[in-house]
């Protein structure tokens, strides 16, 4: 083994769950961390954008209603700052100490939701070549082993928010939505560390396909 494949055998596996909202990546997450905590794993559940107090000061801004429309390059700059402190000052450490990582949400939501899903985008602002080479920079050496994307269709995924009142990004509307969904299907076939669950199943059967991958991890 090379120094660098040896450094990275020690570093704790880092799962992220993404897709639409509604997908249940949150409860998911939740049961995975628990999960892994009973098994005696140190497990450190983050969420994106959030977990440091720089991140959750931009969530706070990012989902506001108060905060009003905003140029889709912001957006990316203000995710990716989000997650370039959460990696450096989290994530990073947290695997360097051998801990398993659970993550909800990644660059995989920046591509979709402010890239793939943006009608009509300005040419030359928002390129997916630009965000790869600013994520790379962003990550440094820390990617993710494994990226859960749970599939929902934008049907379920409305009634699964149900009455709660929407953030600004909720608020898009349903044709966005298809289109976020759609974005994570075309996103994940070029992602090579992406795994997709139809995420319309029983909340259980999805939990044990996640906890497989995991296994397969520790
Ligand atoms: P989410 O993580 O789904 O939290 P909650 O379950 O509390 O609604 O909310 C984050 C929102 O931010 C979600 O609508 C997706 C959006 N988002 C982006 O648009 N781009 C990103 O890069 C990230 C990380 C999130």
């Amino acid at each position: 083994m090379s120094d660098a494949q040896e450094r990275k055998a020690l570093l704790g596996p880092y799962v992220t769950l993404d897709g639409p909202d509604g997908c249940g990546k949150s409860s998911q997450a939740s049961a995975l961390a628990a999960w892994l905590a009973e098994e005696d794993v140190d497990v450190v559940h983050v969420r994106e954008p959030g977990s440091t107090p720089v991140g959750e000061a931009l969530r706070d801004l990012l989902l506001s209603n108060a905060t009003g429309d905003l140029q889709p390059i912001t957006e990316v700059l203000l995710f990716s700052a989000a997650r370039a402190e959460l990696m450096q000052r989290v994530i990073a450490p947290a695997r360097a100490r051998g801990a398993v990582v659970v993550a909800e949400r990644c660059y995989l939501s920046t591509a979709v939701y402010q890239i793939l899903a943006t009608e009509n985008p300005q040419p030359g602002v928002l390129d997916i070549r630009w965000f790869e080479d600013l994520t790379r920079r962003v990550h440094g050496a820390c990617l993710p082993d494994a990226i859960f994307v749970l599939d929902v269709s934008a049907d379920v995924s409305m009634q699964r928010r149900g009455n709660r009142v929407d953030d600004r990004i909720e608020a898009r509307g349903e044709a966005y939505h298809r289109r976020v969904r759609d974005g994570y299907l075309l996103a994940a076939e070029r992602e090579p560390r992406a795994h997709v669950f139809d995420s319309a199943k029983p909340f259980d059967v999805v939990q044990e396909q996640l906890r497989a991958v995991i296994r397969s991890l520790l």
